[in-house]
């Protein structure tokens, strides 16, 4: 599973956004930028509050007929386990109501929070993704506070997980919760793609705004990688790119500041 680039820290490309809105627009670019090279792109995407203006200029270049998903194919980062895909809670409902139900794309694929079985669940979805990696990119959110969770690789996640079912962190699970339907059922638990699988794309891109998210970005890009901070991992991987708004930004070393891109309006 090793591959030589993990053998070495990389420095990833990090934009810093005006606003919230500029975030969604430059994560949005890039999926633009590469679906108009190659039509049949494979992504993988995340849910969570992040990413909800993505998704809303992405649908809106499509009706707009300057981006076409159709021939795409699309796999979802994580799902809780277990849910029924039908609730709205579930990662399944999410990606219908914010993509799904207003394009098109060529296939999509998420783990079955339904199925009976979540180690058989993993080997199927683990099956299928490997099918097509290296995939084109990887999209994803990054946890609360200092969680650094990617998908849901909570803190103690090794760069060799693949996907598997994972109980979530309290901290993670406080923060879901906050914007569940129903929040009376605790979401404690998930399916997600491992830190190998991600480390696998041939694109990485991070996307992340609000104070909330500041001491992350900070310990994921200036310390140690290490399964304290899944995050960290992305370091080892050459083709990252940090997308964020200034708060989430604010903790960043000055030294590191140097290199960044600055995006206004
Ligand atoms: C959730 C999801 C992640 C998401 C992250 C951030 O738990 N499993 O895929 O990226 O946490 O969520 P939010 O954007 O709501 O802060």
């Amino acid at each position: 599973m090793m591959k030589s680039h993990l053998e070495k820290n990389f420095r990833p490309k990090i934009i810093v956004c005006e606003s919230e809105e500029l975030v969604d627009i430059e994560a949005v670019r890039t999926i633009q930028q590469l679906v108009l090279k190659n039509l049949q792109a494979v992504l993988a995407l995340p849910t969570g509050n992040t990413p909800i203006g993505m998704y809303k200029h992405l649908v809106q270049l499509v009706k707009n007929g300057k981006l076409d998903l159709s021939h795409t194919t699309i796999f979802n980062i994580d799902e809780y386990y277990p849910i029924d895909p039908l609730h709205p809670d579930s990662f399944a409902s999410y990606m219908k109501q914010h993509l799904l139900d207003h394009v098109s794309v060529g296939a999509w694929y998420i783990p079955r929070s339904d199925s009976e079985n979540f180690q058989e669940e993993a080997v199927r979805y683990q099956e299928i993704l490997n099918k097509y990696q290296p995939i084109d990119l990887v999209v994803l959110g990054i946890g609360p506070g200092l969680t650094c969770h990617i998908g849901f690789n909570e803190q103690g996640s090794t760069i060799d997980s693949t996907v598997r079912y994972i109980k979530l962190s309290p901290e993670t699970i406080q923060a879901n919760t906050k914007h569940l339907k129903d929040p009376q059922t605790i979401r404690d638990g998930g399916i997600t793609m491992g830190i190998a699988d991600i480390l696998l794309a041939k694109e990485i891109v991070v996307i992340a705004k609000s104070k909330n998210k500041a001491e992350g970005i900070q310990r994921s890009l200036e310390g140690a990688v290490s399964s304290d901070a899944p995050a960290s991992f992305l370091q080892l991987h050459p083709h990252v790119t940090y997308i964020l708004d200034k708060d989430a930004a604010s903790l960043l070393s000055t030294d590191y500041q140097k290199g960044i891109i600055y995006k206004t309006l």
